[in-house]
């Protein structure tokens, strides 16, 4: 039968007094059987979930009942965030080699019935690592949206209480929620639990946060997808690496991917010359090229443009990359110029540095001249 799995999941929520899960799979059988037409069906599951307690509230997509997700006890913040990420909000371009694990992973999660009749199930679990601004949350969202399901977002931060105890009941918690409904679980910035060492928390209590960590997402069931985002991997456990069934890199752009982001992010407005701007961009995160985009673009409408202007675009990103130099304090603006002449003279030529330190081309050549002779 198509719909063995969410009827099961009812029952066995029924069985364990599960509310969450009964309505949660209940709903998600609601949807599907809508999708397939059968809006009869659809209507009286809702119907019979609109007559159970007040415990849930109605802010889900389409004004779908939504599971109330579990609250830090002293705080009384929430453990997570829902999310239900669409494709058009969650774009994202990844190397050729990241998109086909990407791919790889969801088409697991899209056959995990027949791996797991054939007893080779694995847990769909992901960890994403790298620079930040990469696009790893976005990557997140993409998949949840390519799953048709919501993104419950954890909060580290406050799942790390400030009070001795209450973190590993705040994770017990919020993963007891994941595992009763139809979700991504995603762990954003996970190395708020390594960089717990250094608060206030003892050494004892972090181990045991972590211990509780790993035993939840030990205890997780197959079908509940977790996913996870750090950058800084250095700081992770090996033990909580291996828990992971995908470990995936998410590396900063090249140069044709960059290409594909400066043409995304500028849109109508992008001029013909993108490889220019791409070869200005190296070593920039997708993040940096979107702000300095969106700069760009905004610029171009006060002034009537109907293209961006290569040169500020750049000059904006520049800006960007190197805002710690910049704003540096104890620098002066002559330290500044020769520091950034030297990380990128093709970036930085003499012209741009008299744009952005409002200073004479001559006495910006005589400036660097000085330091070359030197
Ligand atoms: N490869 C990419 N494709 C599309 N958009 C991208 C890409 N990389 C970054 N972006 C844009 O940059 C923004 C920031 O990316 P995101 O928040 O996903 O980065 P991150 O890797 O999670 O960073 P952090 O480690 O700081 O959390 C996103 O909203 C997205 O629009
Ligand atoms: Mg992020």
């Amino acid at each position: 039968m198509q719909y063995t799995l969410e009827l099961l999941k009812v029952i066995e929520g029924a069985l364990s007094n599960n509310l969450t899960q009964v309505t949660a799979y209940s709903e998600l059988l609601a949807s599907k059987l809508e999708k397939e037409g059968d809006d009869r069906s659809a209507k009286s599951i809702r119907k019979k979930l609109n007559s159970l307690s007040t415990q849930y509230s109605t802010a889900g997509l389409n004004g779908q009942l939504e599971p109330v997700v579990p609250v830090d006890k002293d705080s009384r913040l929430t453990l997570g965030d829902v999310l239900y990420p669409t494709l058009d909000g969650a774009h994202i371009l990844l190397p050729a080699s990241i998109q086909e694990s990407v791919d790889e992973f969801l088409s697991f999660i899209s056959k995990a019935h027949l791996l797991a009749e054939a007893g080779v199930g694995i847990s769909p679990s992901m960890m994403l690592y790298g620079p930040p601004g990469c696009g790893k949350t976005q990557l997140a969202h993409h998949i949840a949206a390519k799953l048709e399901l919501p993104l419950i977002t954890a909060r580290c931060d406050t799942l790390i209480s400030s009070f001795l105890g209450s973190t590993a009941k705040n994770i017990r918690s919020l993963f007891d929620h994941a595992a009763s409904r139809p979700c991504v679980l995603f762990l954003d910035e996970f190395d708020a639990f390594a960089k717990a060492r250094d608060d206030q928390h003892e050494l004892g209590e972090l181990k045991r946060v972590v211990v509780s960590l790993l035993q939840n997402i030990d205890a997780l069931p197959e079908n509940t997808i977790l996913l996870a985002a750090t950058n800084h991997q250095g700081l992770l456990d090996p033990a909580v690496w291996r828990r992971f069934a995908y470990r995936l890199k998410i590396t900063l752009p090249n140069k044709e991917l960059r290409c594909c982001l400066i043409e995304q992010f500028l849109g109508d407005f992008c001029p013909k010359n993108v490889k220019r701007i791409a070869d200005a961009t190296e070593g920039m995160s997708g993040a940096t090229i979107q702000q300095a985009c969106k700069t760009a673009i905004r610029n171009a409408i006060l002034l009537g443009q109907k293209q961006i202007d290569i040169d500020k675009l750049i000059i904006g990103l520049s800006m960007e990359q190197y805002q710690d130099i910049l704003n540096h304090s104890e620098l002066s603006d002559e330290d500044k110029i020769i520091k950034l002449r030297m990380i990128n003279s093709k970036v930085f030529t003499i012209e741009r540095l008299s744009v952005i330190f409002g200073l004479s081309t001559g006495k910006i050549s005589t400036l660097t001249s000085n330091k070359d002779s030197n």
